[in-house]
């Protein structure tokens, strides 16, 4: 639906790498789909010295190559009228002087909406929300918004994000405050809560009666490329297993919320964060691996003897009714066998077993895998008869596949969706502060315990390996294995 009201995007960080690859084609498609009207105006703000021609020149490029997106010139030279400039420095006043003029000029004498967009290092969110607050530029006139979309990282441990979440509090109301997690973006991702609610099959058994584990992948093929710079002061705990898994996991745990309000379902989330058991210092080394893929400390950009993980995997509980002593595994990391995200629900054997297993023994437990990306789909898989073989059982596999539902080849990204999203003022698969805050709470003694740690070496795991064998042990001592069988069935 193209929206009536004038409204300004601004995006800050608007040269960076997230801007040519996700944002500017993500806009691009919403305005070529009708979605974002010709009344919205689009502000980057950066350091560079651009005017507006060569701005448009280099996310012209950049969409193309980095963000892969096809459009005629006539589209581009559509999109692009509405794509301004600003240069400038965040902790300059007189930059945000010059973005005031500018929307001034844009937004004419009714005034506009304004979504603004931080795409910058963690570190220059608090100057950004300042330098807005300073100068007037968020405070809400004549009936018009006023909303800001965080990238991630939010802050870098639970301190830093309460301050910064304090800070964003005194420039932007919280409701107008859109912490942006992308994986919430995705169709896949969003498909979790209609699988478990839209379906009246699945809901009584998923707890602990029926579930043995509960293991949440979300593996890359790439390394850190380019991105040695961020990546080493991060790691994947950071960088992937704060955000990214743990919010898989509150989808795949959490109680079903009342409705599809932004309330209710952060509510649900949180109180599934809450209840996640926090493991003591000494707990960790039970319950966390974590490794480097080889050849790490050789990236340009990578400190000397570095120590940044780019692989971990944990096992979490939820205490709570519905899965005290199910183990939730969640592991990620860089330069593994495959890129395959998942969600893996493993059901408990039955009780006694009259059947042989074609190549095993006993029956296969029931595996229900939600294929986040890529073969974006569900996979069921089964025990059944295996053919002219007296009562010898094989595993097969029931599937279903987004792409026979879809004519587009591709699924949305979940950029659109989630810019739509914060021009709508639907927050619901955006994060709120406690959430956020929880997130950390959980992860940061794991940190603080790695961090005390420093003598003890770090394990390494080949490249295009699926991790370190410490990861498989951590499984093997409750009886169970990684799964993948979104993976295993594109390998076939
Ligand atoms: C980002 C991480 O949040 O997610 C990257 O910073 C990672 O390191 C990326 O590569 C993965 O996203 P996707 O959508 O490709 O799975």
């Amino acid at each position: 639906m193209a929206r009536a009201a004038r409204t300004s995007i601004v995006i800050f960080g608007g040269t960076g790498d997230l801007a040519q690859r996700k944002l500017i084609p993500a806009l691009c498609n919403l305005r070529r789909k009708g979605r974002l009207g010709d009344n919205v105006n689009i502000v980057s703000f950066a350091r560079a010295d651009y005017d507006d021609r060569a701005y448009r020149a280099l996310m012209l490029n950049g969409a193309r190559e980095l963000g892969g997106l096809a459009l005629t010139t006539e589209e581009w030279e559509r999109f692009a009228a509405s794509l301004h400039f600003v240069h400038g420095d965040l902790a300059d006043p007189a930059a945000f002087e010059e973005l005031g003029r500018l929307l001034a000029e844009l937004e004419g004498s009714q005034g506009a909406n304004r979504l603004f967009y931080f795409s910058i290092a963690p570190r220059l969110h608090g100057v950004a929300a300042q330098g807005l607050r300073n100068a007037g530029l968020c405070g809400e006139e004549n009936g018009h918004w006023r909303r800001v979309i965080i990238e991630k990282p939010f802050g870098q441990d639970e301190e830093s994000a309460r301050n910064l979440n304090r800070t964003l509090q005194g420039a932007f109301q919280e409701d107008r405050i859109f912490r942006i997690d992308h994986y919430l973006g995705k169709e896949t991702v969003q498909n979790i809560l209609v699988l478990r609610f839209a379906n009246a099959i699945f809901e009584p058994i998923w707890n602990r009666n029926y579930v043995d584990n509960v293991q949440i992948t979300v593996a890359e093929s790439v390394d850190v490329e380019n991105r040695a710079g961020y990546y080493d002061s991060s790691g994947v705990v950071r960088d992937m297993i704060q955000n990214h898994l743990m919010q898989l996991m509150c989808l795949a745990g959490m109680e079903p919320p009342e409705s599809l309000t932004a309330h209710s379902l952060r509510d649900r989330k949180s109180d599934m964060l809450r209840a996640v058991r926090r493991w003591s210092p000494s707990e960790f080394s039970r319950n966390a691996v974590r490794a480097q893929y080889e050849g790490y400390r050789d990236h340009p950009g990578v400190a000397p003897g570095s120590r940044a993980p780019t692989y971990a995997a944990l096992r979490l509980y939820v205490d709570n009714w519905r899965w005290h002593g199910v183990p939730f595994y969640l592991r990620s990391g860089k330069a593994m066998a495959d890129k395959v995200s998942e969600v893996v629900v493993q059901f408990k054997s039955p009780p006694l077993s009259m059947f042989r297993r074609l190549g095993g023994s006993g029956i296969a437990p029931n595996v229900l895998s939600i294929c986040v990306q890529p073969g974006e789909g569900v996979h069921l898989q089964f025990d059944t008869k295996a053919v002219d073989a007296g009562f010898i059982t094989q595993v097969v596999d029931m599937e279903f596949h987004y792409r026979k539902l879809s004519e587009e080849d591709a699924l949305p990204e979940a950029y659109e969706r989630l810019i739509e999203d914060g021009l709508e003022g639907d927050a619901s698969l955006f994060l709120r502060a406690d959430q956020i805050e929880e997130a950390w709470n959980i992860v940061d003694p794991l940190l603080r315990y790695w961090d005390a740690h420093a003598d003890v070496e770090i394990e390494t795991y080949p490249r295009r390996s699926w991790g370190p064998l410490s990861a498989d042990r951590l499984l093997r001592r409750s009886g169970s294995v990684w799964q993948s069988p979104c993976s295993a069935h594109r390998q076939r």
